[in-house]
């Protein structure tokens, strides 16, 4: 690797403002009004800073097409991707509950209050607790709603919000303090308390670190505990058991499990209660990752800063670094943007590879278990102990799977980690599949070598939204046949 750029710089400037590795200076907030507290119409806050406003309204146009490989919900002239479609395993494996029917790829942060509206409304059954990542009034109204916030359905806590705002997503006040334009962390009832569960001192956090921990708020996993009805109670991160800069997909595992008995859904291939894992930016990144170890943030690249007329100002476009010429990493690296597209390809392509492979083997353990569930049923003896290893390993292999498919990088946050998640993965389904056809042998039951997944079923009949599989759209292992 080329000597980076900034680090050379910094060794020049003596002033160094920023707290932490490589880090281009930032930029100072030029601020010529007040914004009253309480403010959260952004269009107010805009007004005092209208270069970032209108940055942050681009985040509901179209990005640039035929820039991204794997990343193109968001992309001109593209009809929003859906996860089941580019991956039918997965259209098996969530066959149950809403996920199974539509799990489209995400896109602009200004949609995603809209978006969640358009979606199958078995996605936010869970009721008031789906809107923690979806609008700027979400701590307020848990504030004043206490713990029926999180319990009361979903449209009658959107109710509370004004109904100019129905609509709005991610605003200024989600990320920064009204009065000096500091970063902030608003969802102290989730990630604040998260924070305490690794042990970190929030009076202690650094510039870079809250460049971070902004995204943090919702890039992030989250569980939905329920009571004896099924209503939910809180919204809490799995963090239990992790450090700083160390979240373990193990851990993670560890205390999903733990809660399984009140799981949120029911796989109908197999008949468990699982629980589910969503978008884990942050915790795959801050695993370790060289750039984490390196000082990086989320928003050094993916708000990398952009001169606007004789400003220089941090893009509020957020988007994919790939969509915008590879700008951001550019401020660090002196490698040609061809050179680090390459990079980012390479690392995706792999994990897509290991990401396809686990997924089709943890599918074909289902289908296993529905064997066995049936012969059971029928009167066979399926041998209890090695039902039940083998139901370990597949819930092993099924959250590692769903953990990488849910994170948006494609493996390029922690492309080490990300493999060596795919191929534990893919040895524990190894591990179950095994036992599972002994089990059946064992039961008389002959097992064919080639297990029927059946896929057209899943992917083909998922209500009234999605319909019909597109196979165009399906995603194929890149180093298949080679
Ligand atoms: C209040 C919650 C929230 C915060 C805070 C937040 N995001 Fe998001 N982000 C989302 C949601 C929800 C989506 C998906 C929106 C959709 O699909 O409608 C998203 C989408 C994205 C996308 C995809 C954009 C595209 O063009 O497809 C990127 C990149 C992103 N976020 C990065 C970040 C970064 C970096 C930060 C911190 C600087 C951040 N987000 C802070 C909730 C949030
Ligand atoms: C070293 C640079 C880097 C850092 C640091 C980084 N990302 Fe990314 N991120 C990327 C790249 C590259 C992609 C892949 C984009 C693609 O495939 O189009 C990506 C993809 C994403 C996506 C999906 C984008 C899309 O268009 O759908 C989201 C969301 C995201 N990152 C959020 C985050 C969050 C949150 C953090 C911090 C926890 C973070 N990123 C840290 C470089 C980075
Ligand atoms: C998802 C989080 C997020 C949202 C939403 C957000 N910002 Fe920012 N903003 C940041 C980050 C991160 C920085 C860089 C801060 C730093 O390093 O000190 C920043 C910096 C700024 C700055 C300092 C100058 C600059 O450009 O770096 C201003 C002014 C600003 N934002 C205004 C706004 C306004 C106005 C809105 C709403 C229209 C907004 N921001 C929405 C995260 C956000
Ligand atoms: C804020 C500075 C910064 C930014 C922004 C940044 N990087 Fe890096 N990157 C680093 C540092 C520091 C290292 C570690 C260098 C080393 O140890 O040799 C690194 C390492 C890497 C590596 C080698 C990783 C490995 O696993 O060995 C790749 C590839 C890379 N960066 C690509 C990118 C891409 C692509 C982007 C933009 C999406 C980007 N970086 C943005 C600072 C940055």
């Amino acid at each position: 690797m080329k000597m980076l750029q900034c680090c050379a710089a910094v060794a020049l400037v003596a002033v160094v403002t920023m707290a932490v590795g490589c880090a281009p200076k930032r930029v100072e907030p030029v601020r010529t009004a007040v914004i009253p507290d309480g403010t959260i119409d952004p269009a107010q806050w805009g007004k005092v800073y209208p270069v970032e406003y209108e940055l942050w309204k681009k985040t509901g146009e179209a990005t640039p097409a035929g820039k991204s490989r794997y990343k193109t919900g968001n992309d001109e002239g593209q009809e929003r991707p859906d996860k089941l479609d580019e991956f039918p395993f997965l259209a098996l494996l969530f066959n149950g509950w809403a996920f199974g029917s539509e799990y489209n790829e995400p896109r602009g942060h200004l949609h995603m209050l809209q978006d969640q509206l358009d979606v199958d409304p078995g996605r936010y059954k869970a009721g008031g607790s789906c809107l923690t990542c979806k609008t700027p009034y979400a701590p307020i109204l848990q504030g004043k709603m206490g713990k029926d916030y999180f319990s009361k359905p979903y449209k009658e806590v959107l109710a509370h919000v004004p109904q100019e705002h129905q609509t709005l997503g991610v605003a200024c006040i989600d990320c920064h303090n009204n009065n000096d334009m500091s970063l902030r962390i608003s969802r102290g009832f989730t990630l604040g308390k998260a924070l305490d569960t690794l042990g970190v001192d929030q009076s202690k956090l650094t510039q870079q670190d809250m460049r971070t921990l902004v995204c943090a708020q919702c890039h992030v996993t989250y569980s939905i505990p329920k009571d004896a009805n099924m209503k939910s109670t809180d919204v809490f991160f799995p963090w239990q058991g992790s450090k700083w800069g160390g979240i373990t997909i193990e851990n993670i595992i560890k205390k999903l499990r733990s809660n399984a008995p009140s799981g949120e859904w029911t796989q109908s291939v197999t008949g468990f209660k699982l629980a589910f894992i969503r978008h884990p930016e942050f915790e795959l990144f801050s695993n370790n990752s060289v750039h984490w170890q390196a000082g990086v943030s989320c928003s050094d690249c993916h708000m990398p800063y952009t001169k606007v007329g004789s400003r220089k100002v941090s893009d509020h476009r957020i988007m994919s670094p790939l969509k915008n010429g590879l700008k951001a990493c550019q401020q660090c690296h002196t490698e040609s943007p061809e050179w680090l597209r390459n990079q980012i390809f390479a690392i995706q392509d792999r994990t897509m590879s290991q990401f396809i492979r686990s997924g089709y083997a943890t599918a074909t353990v289902a289908k296993l278990f529905e064997m066995a569930n049936t012969a059971q049923a029928n009167g066979k003896q399926i041998d209890k102990a090695l039902y039940a290893q083998a139901r370990d390993h597949y819930e092993e292999a099924f959250y590692r799977v769903i953990f990488i498919g849910a994170e948006n990088s494609t493996g390029f946050h922690n492309p080490s980690e990300a493999l060596r998640i795919l191929g534990d993965a893919a040895r524990h389904a190894g591990k179950a599949e095994g036992l599972l056809r002994q089990a059946l042998t064992k039961a008389g039951v002959t097992v064919p070598v080639k297990i029927d997944l059946e896929l057209s079923k899943y992917v083909n009949n998922r209500g009234t939204k999605k319909l019909m599989f597109k196979p165009q759209n399906e995603i194929k292992d890149p180093f298949a046949g080679k």
